[in-house]
């Protein structure tokens, strides 16, 4: 169904205000640069597609993009770009994509919402968003002039589809208008909105190029790991010391244990650096150290966060099963889950028990273990 639509890409810019040393459509944008990011998205559903490119880019434009799609060389302001590209499309094409570089990532759904449209019958259409800050007209020395009602404006995005002759009846009567559809309107033709897309915005700034990469990372770089942990320790003989158990202490006595004893803030240890690939709790805060031969649960939980946070890693949560007849937990769940929450700088933690049915160690009251897992992420 969707076929003689032909797409110019408007990459011609220099792109001053995001300030790299080269062509803001030649910026990479996690895997690809930006213009190789909208011929992706335009190349399924355009049989032609023109890129403008900036004077004395067109061969690299040509190397990065291959045969695939036609290279030609832009103009001074973007509505020259646009003027000389349409003259390279034959005849043949009914219908035509304007897009702009700049807006990288606008899908492929949104291309073919636009072809639909002028399939239907319709002679311009553009995709739009509904604006979200008030908006006053301002005249030349400061002072506001007009607040037009914030409900009907929209900011208007790129893809934007006309029939080829709107289009060039557009471009042959004006000189120059930031999109095409202004000129389009000028000819006295009806210019249909649809729905835009947040994704499609328009990167001109750093902070544009970050919120891109935000946007685009979920679904390739960004690495979720899991890991698991397991502790246990025997109850001690010594009646004066307390256990040391999910960052709290309890009545019961404590467990024996290179540091504190502590099974669940260790799990939790071994779980953390399992995910990272960091080994494990010896090998990191080894028994031979004599700097943690008293460290209490907490401490090794913040010094293994250090750890994965240097590396880059987020924790998305941790969950910890504590197994054993003694103590009971359930009363101090929340205590426990705000200690050891407290020593992962506000990470999200799950405490959970069970009793063995008085079968093992733990069953027969002779030792507590427990069980951890950990989710990290990150962005490298
Ligand atoms: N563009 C073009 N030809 C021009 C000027 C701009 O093809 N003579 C393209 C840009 O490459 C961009 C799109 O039009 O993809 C929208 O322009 P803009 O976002 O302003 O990009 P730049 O002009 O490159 O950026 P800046 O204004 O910051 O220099
Ligand atoms: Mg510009």
């Amino acid at each position: 169904m969707i076929n003689k639509t032909a797409a110019i890409i408007a990459a011609a810019g220099a792109g001053n205000r995001l300030g790299a040393d080269l062509p803001k459509a030649l910026v990479k944008l996690v895997d690809k640069t930006l213009v190789e990011h909208a011929v992706a998205s335009l190349a399924p559903v355009a049989q032609l597609i023109v890129v403008t490119a900036p004077a004395g880019f067109v061969d690299e434009y040509r190397k990065i993009l291959g045969d695939s799609v036609e290279i030609i060389e832009g103009g001074v302001l973007r509505s020259d770009s646009i003027r000389i590209a349409l003259s390279k499309i034959p005849n043949q094409y009914e219908y035509v994509l304007v897009h702009d570089a700049a807006r990288s990532l606008a899908s492929t759904t949104l291309a073919a919402t636009v072809i639909a449209q002028l399939i239907n019958g319709e002679q311009a259409v553009i995709p739009a968003l509904d604006v979200i800050d008030t908006i006053k007209e301002v005249d030349s020395k400061g002072y506001v002039r007009n607040t037009p009602e914030r409900s009907s404006l929209k900011a208007v995005q790129t893809p934007q589809g006309f029939t080829r002759s709107v289009l060039e009846r557009a471009h042959a009567a004006s000189d120059d208008a930031t999109d095409d559809a202004a000129l389009v309107e000028a000819i006295g033709i009806q210019v249909k909105v649809i729905a835009g897309e947040e994704r499609a915005l328009k990167i001109t700034t750093k902070s544009d190029l970050a919120t891109a990469t935000a946007l685009l990372i979920p679904n390739t770089q960004r690495q979720i790991r899991v890991g698991i942990g397991v502790d246990a320790h025997a109850f001690g003989s010594d009646q004066s010391k307390k256990l040391s158990l999910a960052g709290l202490t309890w009545d019961e006595v404590a467990l024996d244990g290179h540091s504190d004893g502590d099974v669940a803030a260790h799990a939790i240890c071994d779980a953390l650096l399992s995910a990272a690939n960091f080994g494990d709790l010896g090998s990191n805060f080894g028994v031979a150290d004599a700097k943690y031969a008293g460290a209490s649960g907490s401490q090794l939980l913040s010094e293994t966060l250090a750890k994965i946070k240097a590396a880059g890693f987020t924790i998305e949560n941790v969950a910890v099963q504590i197994v054993g007849n003694k103590p009971k937990i359930a009363p101090r769940r929340a205590e426990a889950i705000a200690a050891l929450s407290k020593a992962l700088s506000g990470a999200k933690v799950s405490v959970s028990a069970t009793s063995t049915d008085g079968l093992g160690f733990t069953g027969e009251g002779k030792g507590l273990s427990a069980i951890a897992s950990a989710l990290i992420t990150s962005r490298n």
